[in-house]
């Protein structure tokens, strides 16, 4: 995998580059089709005679882990299901000013479901109540804003909102973030809302709370609650960033959440995935999918996922954390579906369960290279066609921000010269893949 990312990402081809693939790999692609028929053709049996498919099948899972006639034939093997089966608690519409105390109220309704179900003593009381026990808990204390911007979304609603996860201490990120894609110039005149999301800095990072303070009443774009802003607290962290948006912005017509090491195209992302020409969407989730995906049971590992916490195999869809793009309403939704459903540490993950509970799937990107969670090797041309690169530093941002703004017209002058590197590049790849 990684090594046909790096060395095989032709992002713009020409025609004649395309027609050629064509006519090479139609043969191919038509086989491949063939193939996948047969392939859906079979598991489709697999799933009428009721056997387990998902494990060889995770396609075929987390399409069909909803429904209720191959839940009951597999009995309490899976958790997830039965927290999707069950409809102990279905959120009300969101209220059009939703506060706190509104969400409080609703986490205690929630809460208050959860016993009557549980007292109907049906065959899935135990994962049930694993899996959704501390749900109602949690949500019902929420953390109190130590800062906040309540009037950012007063006057218009904005066409984007960007939910950026930073720590305390990482000013210079926010910044180079300030001067690059989060500087409102990238939205042309379309309302746009850059909100930075923090938790409570240890005193022993020595980056002092008042710093944050004068910074946040310079750029008067952060808000910050009062947890530890911790890896394992990133979930509560994407919550807030929800629960803000339902709260002070609920009509925006989009939102992005990503973090703050990220490289952003926000224009490319505005005119040519979002397109305010066109209507808003609703019920709108995509990013890069990870799909089929099993909890990582190495204790070692940074993404560990103790069975206690989550015992089925496969987690639903979801969209890697480092960049993900949905409607307004959503925030609303996932925010409403998150107080019944228990506070998983990856976020991704979580979000990804709140869709599953809400039956709304993530739709693939228009292509595969837009949403990139590790790192794209830097060419103007590639990356004025991506919307998302990981892992960059402040510094490397700011200079790659400004090269691929002054090269913004000509992006792709120079890839003549690289494409018969990278046809030989691909040619290689087809082969790998046959
Ligand atoms: C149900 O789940 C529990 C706990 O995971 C397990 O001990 C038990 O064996 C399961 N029962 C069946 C019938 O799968
Ligand atoms: C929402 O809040 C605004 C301002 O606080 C208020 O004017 C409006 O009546 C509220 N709407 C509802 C439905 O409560
Ligand atoms: C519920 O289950 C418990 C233990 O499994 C049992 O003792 C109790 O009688 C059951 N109650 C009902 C109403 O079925
Ligand atoms: C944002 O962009 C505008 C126009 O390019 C520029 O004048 C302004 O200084 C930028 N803001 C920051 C914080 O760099
Ligand atoms: C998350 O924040 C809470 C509230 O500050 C804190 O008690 C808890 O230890 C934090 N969790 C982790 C895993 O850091
Ligand atoms: C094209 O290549 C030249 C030299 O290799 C480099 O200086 C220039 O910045 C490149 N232009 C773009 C748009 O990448």
């Amino acid at each position: 995998m990684q090594w046909r990312r790096r060395h095989c990402c032709p992002i713009k081809m020409t025609w004649n580059v395309k027609r050629s693939l064509f006519r090479t790999h139609v043969v191919g692609l038509l086989s491949l089709a063939l193939l996948f028929t047969i392939f859906l053709f079979f598991s489709h049996q697999d799933w009428l005679s009721s056997r387990p498919g998902f494990r060889e099948n995770p396609v075929a899972y987390t399409m069909r882990g909803l429904r209720p006639l191959k839940e009951r034939a597999e009995g309490n093997q899976s958790s997830l299901r039965s927290l999707l089966r069950e409809p102990i608690y279905f959120p009300p519409k969101p209220p059009v000013n939703f506060s706190s105390h509104q969400a409080e109220a609703a986490a205690a309704q929630g809460m208050v479901g959860l016993e009557i179900s549980l007292s109907a003593n049906n065959t899935n009381t135990n994962s049930l109540h694993r899996e959704m026990g501390v749900g109602g808990q949690l949500a019902a204390q929420p953390y109190r804003y130590v800062l906040n911007e309540p009037y950012k979304c007063r006057d218009s609603s904005p066409f984007l909102i960007l939910l950026i996860a930073a720590e305390p201490r990482q000013v210079e990120a926010r910044n180079a973030i300030r001067q690059t894609w989060g500087n409102e110039s990238v939205a042309m005149g379309l309302g746009f809302v850059r909100i930075f999301l923090l938790g409570m800095g240890s005193s022993s990072d020595g980056y002092p709370q008042a710093a944050i303070e004068e910074e946040s009443f310079q750029h008067h774009d952060i808000i910050q609650q009062a947890y530890m802003d911790t890896y394992y607290n990133l979930t509560i962290k994407t919550l807030m960033g929800m629960n803000w948006v339902a709260e002070y912005c609920p009509h925006a017509w989009y939102v992005m959440k990503t973090d703050s090491d990220m490289f952003v195209n926000t224009e490319y992302l505005i005119q040519k995935l979002l397109k305010p020409d066109l209507p808003p969407r609703h019920n709108y989730f995509t990013g890069y999918l990870m799909r089929g995906y099993a909890p990582n049971r190495n204790k070692d590992s940074k993404w560990y996922m103790p069975p206690e916490l989550y015992s089925s195999e496969r987690y639903p869809i979801f969209c890697s954390g480092t960049g993900y793009v949905f409607s307004g309403d959503m925030a609303a939704k996932i925010y409403q579906a998150s107080l019944s459903i228990r506070r998983l540490h990856l976020e991704d993950v979580y979000v990804g369960i709140c869709l599953a509970k809400l039956r709304v799937d993530p739709v693939p990107p228009p292509n595969e290279f837009l949403f990139n969670h590790w790192r794209v090797s830097y060419s103007s041309c590639k990356y004025s066609h991506l919307i998302t690169s990981h892992q960059f530093q402040p510094s490397e941002l700011i200079k790659y921000w400004n090269h691929l703004q002054s090269n913004k017209h000509n992006a792709c002058i120079n890839m003549t010269k690289e494409k018969s590197s990278r046809l030989r590049h691909r040619k290689l790849h087809w082969e790998r893949i046959r």
